[in-house]
């Protein structure tokens, strides 16, 4: 049983890891965390997922916060101190508070009384300083706390109904790994935008977790039908959908994903998908971008094993292209056209241009993409919302004729990804196209 931090959106989170490990497996425990039944968590192929810990012991509810963090603190000393005792290797322990209204002091001060109970059995153990109650990502990844049996972060959580959960770090997000994909690529291009490389995982995630195919995640990154997909395990996203697929036929089927990116700019969702192992095939506009996701996919290619192949990119007009083996795709994952960037709120008139413009662009490419794909394709789009000054957004106005445009929503709560103070947000999209063959249920 592992927990995870979610990230700044934690729905959106949610939504990621309820796509990969099954929505019956996820179970929000608190504002910032979630409970994920499982016994394999790779935090590095999730983009919404800050720190995953394994559950190491769940307490009940105490009457205060400092009640419970001294019923933690003493499993803790006994727990360790029985674990650590005689350890040839010097222990690195960091400690994190979530929820609970105690002090960075009160938390040290339960390592403290490890650290000294562990120096009379002879084991050495060096406490990472708190200056607040939870320890940040850039301070547990910098002591790559979480990567080995004695770097260890311990979480001590409290969940919506009181309990205390203490758990190990199994690993912090690789913000290092995150920078030099984004920061380090050849080509970048601020106008046309700069998806974060963790939102573009979070967004292959969100598109193949709703698709016939789940990843199982084995050492060669390679992609296997299961039959727990197909059982519908992965599904928190999916409406009571038809399933084209034959299970006899697909069961245990080493299958070959292709992902497309129709609006491909720099390459982003291209490049990610190809480093989880993905065949991608990207088009743009713009020949400038397509030469851009060019190189920065060679770079990629010649500085990280990226296992994927790229099967052709190259430029097109998202609303009128004939992709060839557009059946074939197993996934569309983009950031469509966004319109221009904006720093200050526009003026009605301004938005309701950029607005028109983006829905005629999106609802082109939508229509035209549709009877393209085999059923059961799944997409994932992040498309543009505005926000004002008070917080209120104006989102497209496709997103309530999808089902004219012949799409199913799989995501039932709007998923927004957005900075603070930002005013073109993201809003992803997960859809699948209507099956009109299907028989109507
Ligand atoms: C927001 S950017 C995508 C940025 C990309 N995710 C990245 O990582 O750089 C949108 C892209 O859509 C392209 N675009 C605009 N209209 C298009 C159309 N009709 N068909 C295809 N691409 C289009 C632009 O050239 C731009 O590269």
């Amino acid at each position: 049983m592992y927990i995870a931090l979610l990230g700044r959106q934690p729905e959106i989170s949610i939504a990621e890891l309820a796509a990969v490990f099954g929505a019956d497996c996820v179970n929000r425990i608190s504002q910032q965390f979630a409970k994920v039944q499982t016994s394999q968590f790779d935090i590095t192929t999730l983009g919404g997922t800050i720190k995953c810990a394994e559950v190491i012991t769940e307490l009940p509810a105490s009457r205060t916060d400092k009640a419970s963090l001294l019923a933690a603190s003493r499993f803790i000393t006994q727990h360790y101190q029985a674990k650590w005792a005689h350890s040839p290797h010097k222990i690195t322990l960091g400690l994190s508070a979530y929820n609970l209204a105690v002090g960075a002091r009160d938390v040290q001060k339960t390592g403290l009384i490890l650290k000294s109970s562990l120096k009379k059995s002879g084991t050495s153990l060096r406490l990472i300083p708190n200056d607040q109650p939870a320890l940040s990502t850039a301070t547990a990844h910098n002591n790559k706390l979480g990567g080995s049996p004695h770097k260890v972060e311990l979480l001590l959580i409290k969940t919506t109904d009181r309990r205390l959960i203490i758990a190990e770090s199994r690993g912090v997000q690789n913000i290092t790994a995150y920078t030099r994909r984004d920061r380090h690529r050849p080509k970048r291009d601020a106008f046309v935008g700069m998806l974060p490389p963790k939102l573009a995982q979070i967004m292959l995630n969100l598109a193949l977790g709703a698709g016939p195919l789940t990843r199982q995640r084995s050492h060669d990154n390679s992609v296997t039908r299961s039959d727990s997909s197909l059982s519908d395990k992965s599904m928190v996203l999916r409406t009571a959908l038809p399933d084209a697929f034959d299970l006899e036929e697909t069961a245990g089927i080493r299958a070959a994903v292709t992902i497309l990116d129709p609006f491909c700019g720099t390459g982003t969702v291209l490049q990610e998908a190809l480093l989880a192992g993905y065949d991608v095939v990207g088009t743009d506009l713009s020949q400038k971008m397509v030469d851009y996701t060019t190189e920065n996919l060679s770079w990629l290619q010649s500085t990280f094993t990226a296992p994927g192949n790229v099967i052709d990119i190259h430029q097109a007009d998202a609303t009128t292209h004939h992709w060839p083996n557009s059946t074939h795709l197993t996934a569309v994952v983009c950031e469509t056209y966004l319109g221009q960037p904006f720093s200050a709120p526009p003026a009605p008139q301004k938005l309701a241009e950029v607005a028109g413009n983006c829905n005629h662009i999106i609802t082109g490419f939508l229509t035209n993409i549709r009877p393209q794909l085999a059923p059961n394709t799944p997409l994932c789009i992040a498309v543009p919302a505005w926000y004002d000054a008070s917080g209120r957004a104006t989102h497209l106005p496709l997103i309530k004729n999808l089902q004219k445009l012949g799409y199913y929503q799989l995501n039932r709560t709007p998923l927004i990804y957005r900075r603070p103070d930002q005013i073109v947000a993201r809003e992803l999209l997960v859809l699948k196209p209507i099956d009109k063959t299907a028989p109507q249920a």
